[in-house]
């Protein structure tokens, strides 16, 4: 007897399914971030190249407004600007 596999997985990779995904946006996660924290979405080996437009495509869906959905990974520098001269062998940061 062939059983069918009803899940429909977003993210392969780390096996999460789009029911999950959903849930976690009805909990109130807004963000590609936030819904790859709670689910794990996102961290396998493609990291999350297959399904990343995916999760967006459902909180598109669920009516997070688009500013949110897309919001993207902000830059985040050193918190003590380091001299370029301080990298080089023999620099001054070179003990
Ligand atoms: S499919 Fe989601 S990380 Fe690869």
């Amino acid at each position: 007897m062939l059983v069918m596999n009803s899940k429909e997985y977003i993210c392969r990779c780390e096996e999460v399914t789009k029911e999950e995904v959903l849930q976690a946006i009805r909990e109130g996660k807004q963000t590609l971030k936030s819904i790859k924290r709670a689910t794990r979405a996102g961290m396998g080996a493609c990291q999350g190249r297959t399904c990343s437009k995916l999760i967006t495509t459902l909180l598109l869906r669920e009516g997070v407004p688009e500013e949110e959905a897309l919001e993207l990974d902000k830059a985040r520098f050193p918190l003590v600007p380091i001299p370029v001269s301080s990298l080089e062998i023999g620099g001054e940061g070179d003990v």
